[in-house]
This record gives C-alpha cells, sequence and structure tokens, in this order.
C-alpha cells in the first residue's frame, strides 16, 4: 500500500459497516463475552443523523485501514465530560504510518467543528506515548479499574 489514505465518516462510506463493527468487538468487547451482534447494534447510532456519536474510517480506496469514533460518554467515573474520543483502531499491517494520528486529529477536529471547546478520552497508561505526541494533555490518572488515564484536548480558540 502507499501511504496515502482517506478518513471518511462512515455514514458517507457504510461500506465499511463490517469491518469497523468487527475490529471493534474484537479488540474491546470480544475479550468481555459480549457477542457481535451487540456492538453492531450499538454502531448504528454513530450512522443516524445526529451529529455525535459519529464513526470514521480510515481507508485506502476500498481497504480497510482503521476507525475512530465520537461519544457523548465513555466513562461511567466521569459523567460530567463530553464528547470523547473513542475506539481507536488500526489494523496491525498498517500501524506507524500515522494512520492513528490522523484519526484521532480528525474526530477531535470534527468536534470541534461542532461546537465542542473540549474533548477527552480515556486510555491505559501504555498508550500514553500515542496521545502524548498528539498534543492531548493528561488530566487524571489511575482512573477506574482499569486504571484509566484521561486526557483532554482544547479546541485552538478555547486554549
Ligand atoms: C495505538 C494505535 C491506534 C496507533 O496507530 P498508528 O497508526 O500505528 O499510530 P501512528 O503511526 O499514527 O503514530 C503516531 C505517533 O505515535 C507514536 N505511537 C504509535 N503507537 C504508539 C504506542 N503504542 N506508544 C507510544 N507511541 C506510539 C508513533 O511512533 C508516532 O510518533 P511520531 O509522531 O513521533 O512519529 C494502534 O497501535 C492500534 O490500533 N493499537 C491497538 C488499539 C489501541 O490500543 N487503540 C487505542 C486505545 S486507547
Amino acid at each position: 500500500m502507499t501511504n496515502a489514505f482517506t478518513i471518511s465518516d462512515l455514514r458517507q462510506r457504510p461500506e465499511f459497516f463490517d469491518a469497523v463493527s468487527d475490529r471493534i468487538w474484537r479488540a474491546w468487547w470480544q475479550p468481555r463475552g459480549y457477542p457481535a451482534s451487540s456492538i453492531s447494534h450499538r454502531l448504528r447510532d454513530n450512522i443516524n443523523p445526529a451529529p455525535i456519536p459519529f464513526a470514521l474510517v480510515a481507508h485506502d480506496e476500498d481497504k480497510f485501514l482503521g476507525t475512530a469514533s465520537a461519544i457523548a460518554h465513555d466513562l461511567a467515573e466521569r459523567p460530567q465530560f463530553t464528547p470523547w474520543v473513542a475506539a481507536v483502531w488500526v489494523d496491525p499491517a498498517h500501524r506507524g504510518l500515522r494512520v492513528g494520528a490522523a484519526l484521532v486529529d480528525r474526530a477531535a477536529g470534527d468536534c470541534f467543528a461542532l461546537g465542542m471547546t473540549r474533548v477527552y478520552l480515556c486510555a491505559r497508561p501504555a498508550r500514553s506515548g500515542f496521545y502524548g505526541r498528539l498534543g492531548w494533555t493528561a488530566i487524571e490518572h489511575g482512573v477506574g479499574t482499569d486504571d484509566l488515564t484521561v486526557w483532554s484536548k482544547a479546541a485552538a480558540a478555547a486554549v
């Protein structure tokens, strides 16, 4: 593959729905015993007309590379924060090519374009290098039973 890729809203490229659903399920929900159907059901919310939630897909023409979403709530311990960038995934064969960085930047940028002044995400400490490089600020550590770090990024005008 070339290093060229496109990021699309899943609503514009619904043919990637099954790939997005499959990766989210395998990465985060299959290990907890959830059926694949429960994730595809939830993902349907991301292709409704409401601005948030939304899902993005990174692709090289018709080849799936990765995905990220923006959702209203992600962390039960922090209901006051919204929206969240979540479910960031790049297929292993395409990692290290800045696809993940582009997905996270685009998800945050789309939230800012919708008028949000700040976006959040939560991740395990092992992902700190990734989000720190992308200009996010860690605002809390050790949250919840998964020991998550909460990250935040402000829209340029709100810094
Ligand atoms: C984390 C993930 C999305 C990164 O995607 P990627 O496309 O390989 O990342 P990029 O190529 O855009 O990397 C951007 C920068 O982050 C760095 N980086 C990438 N993964 C990293 C990691 N795990 N730890 C530290 N730095 C990392 C890259 O070296 C690059 O740095 P640079 O700007 O100095 O060149 C990908 O590894 C993945 O899908 N992992 C499994 C799912 C996951 O953990 N998702 C995050 C859940 S919070």
